[in-house]
């Protein structure tokens, strides 16, 4: 067996050349003991621990469990038929321009109570967990109402109470203005600052604040506020930027010490210096520019110049419904020109930076939480991004359980 990202110490994230490094340990085992990763090493060091239960995974690879640390995937119903007009012609911004996009999600979840939308969620959590996703950050952002905001973020709460994944959660209002702030958009972000951020910070039901920072969507003047408002309540910054246009968004993020910015198609290298004196990490969503026909980011430029970079999803109903990370690895060298291990990195130990839980989560490490899977037999670790249609995913172990036989 070999594994995938075994370190016996581990940076918090991996950067720039350093992003090409990967540890891969052949011919090993690992051993696992009250959820945590305890040793692991050679086969030629191995001897039996009494009372493990023991996986044979000969010819396996096992590889530390995805981070995927951008998500909206607590959302009702879903949106094929936008997705075909889209497929017509029609943009992103126009659709939205419509009352399609967001406000249609935003709708579709007013109409549903808290506990259907816990098991149309939930669900999906079981999908990504048997892909092989250990931890997940989740947004808010379909409710556009204190109330439903606060409907969401409380089944991002139940879902991280009632499954072993670990779930972060991202208060999410100013994801767009709805119907009834139309032209009168600055009055909702007062809205966002002096009625929702208290409320989600009295209930403890967000670790971080974001904001869509983008042409058509919210100003870095709006932003800023409302960046203010929720450190002020301490929620660090994890913002969508630059998605649409070079929209400030990226400087915004960093000047309030966001712990990431993400999409970042539109980055130059004003954006690119910025972040290079941050430690703001770059989350880049190539499931969203494929999905929507958009332009990439340019990954390569942003990794050669010394960043470093993390993948997720961004599984949502409108530019990715799909929370599959390991077609994400294969999307990031297909359209990114990414390199396996820079996928493999970009998608543990620098998603778990970007979701903050990398000194507990991201690598094969003594000491950090037992979140693993098993490969079915592979050739070698680089066949795993590259049969982009296969699952590979034989058995799941989270918590130093087994959860997928
Ligand atoms: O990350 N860009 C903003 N928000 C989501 C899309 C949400 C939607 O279309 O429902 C995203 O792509
Ligand atoms: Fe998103």
């Amino acid at each position: 067996m070999g594994i995938i990202q075994a370190r016996e110490e581990t940076p918090l994230l991996v950067s720039g050349k350093g992003m090409s490094h990967l540890p891969v340990l052949e011919n090993g085992w690992v051993h696992c003991e009250k959820g945590l990763i305890h040793s692991f090493g050679t086969m030629d060091s191995y001897s039996p621990f009494s009372g493990a239960e023991v996986i044979d995974a000969s010819g396996r690879y096992v590889m530390p469990s995805y981070c995927d640390s951008h998500t909206h995937l607590v959302y009702a119903g879903s949106r094929e038929i936008e997705y075909i007009d889209k497929i017509k012609g029609l943009s992103y911004e126009e659709i939205a321009k419509r009352g399609g996009g967001i406000l249609n999600s935003a709708a579709l979840l007013a109409n549903t109570t808290e506990e259907e939308l816990f098991r149309q969620s939930v669900e999906r959590i079981d999908q990504i967990m048997a892909m092989g996703t250990g931890a997940v950050e989740i947004k808010s952002g379909y409710g556009l109402t204190t109330e439903s905001e606060l409907k969401m973020l409380r089944v991002i709460r139940r879902i991280g109470e009632s499954r072993p994944v670990t779930v972060k959660s991202t208060f999410l209002g100013a994801h767009a203005v709805p119907e009834e702030y139309r032209n009168r958009q600055d009055e909702y972000v007062d809205l966002i600052i002096n009625e929702m951020i208290p409320l989600v910070a009295a209930e403890e039901l967000a670790d971080y604040i974001d904001v869509f920072c983008d042409k058509g969507f919210f100003t870095v003047e709006q932003t800023e506020r409302i960046l203010m408002a929720g450190t002020g309540h301490g929620m660090r910054p994890k913002i969508h930027a630059n998605e649409l246009a070079f929209s400030g968004g990226i400087q915004a993020g960093v000047k309030y010490e966001a712990l990431s910015v993400d999409h970042l198609e539109f980055t130059g290298d004003d954006e690119i210096e910025t972040l290079l004196n941050s430690d703001t990490m770059p989350v880049l969503l190539p499931g969203a520019a494929f999905f929507l026909g958009m332009t990439d980011p340019p990954a390569r430029k942003m990794i050669d110049a010394g960043l470093p970079v993390a993948l997720a999803s961004d599984y949502n109903p409108g530019s990715s419904p799909s929370g599959n990370m390991k077609l994400i690895m294969s999307l990031g060298m297909i359209r990114l020109r990414m390199l396996p291990e820079e996928v493999i990195n970009a998608v543990t130990i620098n998603g778990a930076y970007a979701m903050g839980i990398s000194e507990s989560h991201g690598s094969i490490t003594p000491g950090k939480v037992a979140n693993m899977f098993i490969t079915g037999e592979i050739p070698s670790y680089q066949y795993l991004p590259y049969a982009f249609g296969s699952d590979l995913v034989e058995s799941v172990i989270i918590g130093g359980k087994r959860i997928k036989l």
